[in-house]
């Protein structure tokens, strides 16, 4: 176990640092304060070849803009709050409407283009951590409150990538914290990453109308949403190809609701490719995921490795809260409050096949 600490430059007089966590299994994790992003995952492959798994930008400046949210800390809110208006208990919010008229992953001042601090690293015998915070003034995007989030990575000897977000306020607001890695367990973005299988424990996913809003809630069964085994997704888009949701999202940008919805952490989702040494399964206490399958990448992106960017060569999965809970399922909706701190896990651990 050893973590690295690399100072990489400096953004408006703000420092940026890079966090190398490495475990005994030769897994390296590279963490950025710039969105306390999580900038790869190296694994290591029985060729003798190390692999980055997740899409990179070719440089550490790009970050501070991500455009494509690669590896980002999505926060205060992922995903789009439809119209830009949020309620909250007796209250509503009008937010900044940073695409179209609507409010998505926070607004403008985001956390994901914002340089985090460093609370701490920890190194033992079976982890090594690294903490980063941000402070969200109250009113940023028109979010209430004045918000103290912090990011913790672990990366344990049993290959596992553990993020643990916890967030206080002093006043109710609405918390909905992901990250935004893409995957793409072949380690090549020359290959589809709509090649890969996912099987995901979910009976039923939102459907979208055409602004990527959350519409409807449907079953999976019979549908390209169908992941109850490994399915891969080409084979899903292929047996639906007119599907009218693969259309508006050129692929996937659609959640799952997780069949078990206790706040317990859950294995909910597993990936794997056959091009892969590895099997990645995802753990949270979230309530769903979002599938974006990078319908909307583009093909004007350096990345590392000499890779350049292709539509759909890796996809994001961001367990989260279904997407605009407060106005579509209020039901559901949890806010943090002074007295209720926000408190969210996610494990992606990575599994030799
Ligand atoms: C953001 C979201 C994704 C997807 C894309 C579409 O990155 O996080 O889920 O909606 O926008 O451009």
């Amino acid at each position: 176990m050893n973590i690295n600490k690399n100072y990489l430059g400096s953004i408006n007089g703000s420092d940026v640092f890079q966090y190398t966590l490495v475990n005994d299994l030769s897994t390296k994790v590279q963490i950025l304060t710039l969105g306390a992003s999580i900038q790869s995952i190296v694994l290591p492959f029985s060729d003798g070849t190390d692999k980055n798994v997740i899409l990179s930008y070719d440089n550490w400046e790009t970050y501070q803009h991500n455009p494509l949210y690669l590896g980002a800390t999505l926060a205060p809110n992922a995903g789009r709050i439809e119209g830009a208006v949020l309620p909250i208990y007796e209250k509503t919010y009008t937010l900044s409407q940073n695409e179209g008229n609507h409010n998505t992953h926070g607004g403008f001042h985001n956390a994901s283009l914002q340089n985090w601090d460093e609370v701490s690293t920890h190194c033992n015998s079976a982890s090594c951590s690294v903490t980063l915070t941000i402070k969200l003034s109250d009113g940023l995007d028109g979010y209430p409150g004045e918000r103290c989030i912090q990011t913790c990575y672990s990366l344990t000897n049993d290959n596992s990538l553990k993020i643990h977000y916890y967030a206080v306020t002093d006043k109710a607001t609405y918390l909905n914290i992901s990250n935004h890695t893409y995957f793409n367990l072949s380690g090549d973005f020359n290959r589809s990453g709509l090649e890969q299988q996912i099987k995901v424990d979910a009976s039923r996913f939102v459907a979208n109308n055409n602004e990527h809003i959350p519409a409807s809630i449907v079953s999976c069964s019979g549908s390209p949403f169908d992941f109850s085994t490994y399915t891969s997704l080409e084979t899903n888009i292929a047996l639906h190809p007119d599907h009218e949701q693969l259309s508006i999202a050129h692929g996937y940008n659609n959640a799952f609701i997780f069949d078990q919805m206790n706040n317990q952490l859950k294995k909910t989702l597993s990936i794997r490719d056959r091009s892969s040494e590895y099997i990645m399964e995802l753990s949270t206490d979230a309530p769903g995921i979002v599938l974006y399958s990078g319908g909307y990448i583009g093909d004007q992106w350096n990345l590392a490795g000499g890779f350049k960017s292709s539509d759909s060569c890796a996809i994001a999965l961001e367990a989260q809260d279904i997407p605009n809970s407060p106005n579509f399922l209020p039901e559901l909706c949890c806010y943090t409050t002074p007295d209720c701190p926000y408190d969210r896990t996610i494990i992606f651990k990575f599994i030799s096949d």
